[in-house]
C-alpha cells in the first residue's frame, strides 16, 4: 500500500484488507449472536458506500437472510451537509420485521437520524445499526448504534466503497486524507559497480536531497562495531546480501534522523522485494511516498572489470575476487531483478542505459528526475 493521489487530494494507508476483514466477519458474528434462533433478518443497506460492506457482511453471515437497499446523500466532497436526500427509497413492506442497518461510515449521525425517521411508521419489530466505521468526535445525536465496526479519528478517508467525488469506492483498502507529498525519494538500481556511487553524489547536490548508501550504512555500522554492524559483516564478508530486517532496521534510523530532508536517494536500498514493500510502507505512513527508480544498465564484462580496479584502491574485500563478484551479480539478478516489475508495475522504473562518461550519465538520469 502507498499514498494514493484523488483529484486534488492524497490519502495515505489507514487501514489493510485483513483488519477490513476480521472487522466485517466480527460484526457479522456479533449481529448473528443477537438474534433469536430462527429470526430471519433482513438488511438494509445505505448506499452508496455500504455496497463492499454489505456484500461482504452478507457472505460472512452464517444463516436465512433478507437484503434490501435505501440511496441517502449527505455528502458533498469531504463535508457533511444537514439535508439529506432519499434517492432511492424503501418499497417493500417490513412489518413484523427484524431489520438491521448496514451503514459504511456514521459521521455527525444526520444521516443516521434519518434512517430512524424512515423506520419510524413501518411496524417492524426490530430495528438495528450495524456500522462499519464509526467518528465519536463529530456524532451530534442521542441514537443507538448497535454494532460498531471500529471507531476512528474525525479524518475523512477513502476507499472500501467510501469515496471523495466519486472516486476511490474500489480501493479494497481504506486511505485516510492526508497532505501532499512534500519528499522526492528516489531509489538508484543497478548492479554492483553500475556507478550508483558516483551518480548519487551529483544528484544528491543537483537537488539537494540526502544519499543513502546501504553499502556505507552498513560500514559506518561495522566500522564502529555496532551491533546490526557486526551481525552485517558477517554477511558481507561472504558476498551475501544481509537479511531484510537487518537491512530495514538500519535504514529506518538513517530516515529518522534526517526526517526534514527534501527528499532522499537511496542506492542499495531495497534489494528484495519485501524491502521495496518495507519501505513503501514506511514512507507511506509518513505521507510520503518513492517517486521512482531508477535503474542504470551496464553488461556484466564491463562491471567486472571496473569492479576489480576499484578493489586494488577501494580496500573493500568484496571487490578483489572475481568469483565474489560473479556471486554478487547473481544474487542481484535473481533477487533484485523482481524489483524491476515490482516499480514497473507502479509505472515507476526508469532504466538508464549507464555506459558513457559520468556526464553523459549525470544527464540522462536528470532529465528522468525533472519529470518525477
Ligand atoms: P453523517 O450523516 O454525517 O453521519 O455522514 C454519513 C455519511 O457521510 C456516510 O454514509 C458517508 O456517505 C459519508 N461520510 C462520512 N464520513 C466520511 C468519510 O470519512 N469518508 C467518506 N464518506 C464519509
Ligand atoms: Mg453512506
Amino acid at each position: 500500500m502507498s499514498i494514493i493521489k484523488l483529484q486534488d487530494l492524497y490519502f495515505k494507508p489507514f487501514i489493510s484488507r485483513e483488519k477490513i476483514s476480521a472487522i466485517v466477519k466480527y460484526l457479522a458474528k456479533s449481529v448473528k449472536a443477537d438474534l433469536p434462533k430462527d429470526e430471519v433478518p433482513v438488511f438494509v443497506g445505505i448506499l452508496n458506500g455500504c455496497f463492499l460492506f454489505a456484500a461482504d457482511f452478507m457472505r460472512e453471515f452464517e444463516g436465512d437472510c433478507e437484503i434490501s437497499f435505501v440511496k441517502l446523500a449527505s455528502y458533498e466532497g469531504t463535508s457533511t451537509t444537514d439535508n439529506v436526500k432519499h434517492l432511492v427509497g424503501l418499497n417493500e413492506d417490513l412489518t413484523g420485521r427484524t431489520v438491521i442497518i448496514l451503514e459504511d461510515i456514521i459521521d455527525t449521525g444526520t444521516t443516521l437520524q434519518e434512517i430512524y425517521n424512515i423506520f419510524r411508521d413501518k411496524n417492524v419489530k426490530q430495528l438495528k445499526i450495524a456500522t462499519l466505521f464509526f467518528k465519536p468526535e463529530v456524532f451530534r445525536k442521542e441514537l443507538p448504534i448497535d454494532y460498531i465496526g471500529l471507531s476512528i479519528d474525525d479524518k475523512f478517508i477513502v476507499g472500501y466503497g467510501l469515496d471523495y467525488n466519486g472516486l476511490g469506492r474500489n480501493y479494497p483498502e481504506i486511505y485516510q486524507l492526508s497532505t501532499k507529498p512534500k519528499m522526492k525519494n528516489i531509489v538508484l538500481f543497478g548492479p554492483p559497480g553500475a556507478g550508483k556511487g558516483t551518480q548519487a553524489e551529483f544528484l544528491k547536490n543537483m537537488y539537494n536531497l540526502l544519499h543513502i548508501s546501504t553499502g556505507d550504512v552498513f560500514r559506518f555500522n561495522i566500522k564502529n562495531e555496532t551491533k546490526l554492524g557486526l551481525l552485517a559483516k558477517k554477511y558481507m564478508d561472504e558476498g551475501d546480501l544481509v537479511p531484510d530486517e537487518v537491512t530495514i532496521e538500519m535504514l529506518k534510523a538513517e530516515v529518522e534522523k534526517n526526517a526534514d530532508a527534501n527528499g532522499f536517494i537511496f542506492d542499495g536500498f531495497p534489494r528484495t522485494q519485501s524491502q521495496a514493500e518495507a519501505l513503501d510502507i514506511f514512507l507511506a505512513e509518513k505521507g510520503e511516498q518513492v517517486n521512482g527508480m531508477i535503474a542504470l544498465e551496464v553488461p556484466e564484462d564491463i562491471l567486472v572489470t571496473r569492479l576489480l580496479e576499484r578493489g586494488k584502491t577501494s580496500g573493500r574485500t568484496d571487490d578483489t575476487d572475481e568469483s565474489k563478484i560473479r556471486n554478487r551479480f547473481n544474487e542481484y539478478n535473481t533477487k533484485t531483478a523482481i524489483l524491476k516489475d515490482y516499480f514497473d508495475d507502479q509505472n515507476k522504473y526508469y532504466g538508464i542505459n549507464g555506459v558513457g562518461s559520468v556526464e553523459e550519465i549525470t544527464q540522462r538520469i536528470s532529465k528522468v528526475f525533472d519529470t518525477l
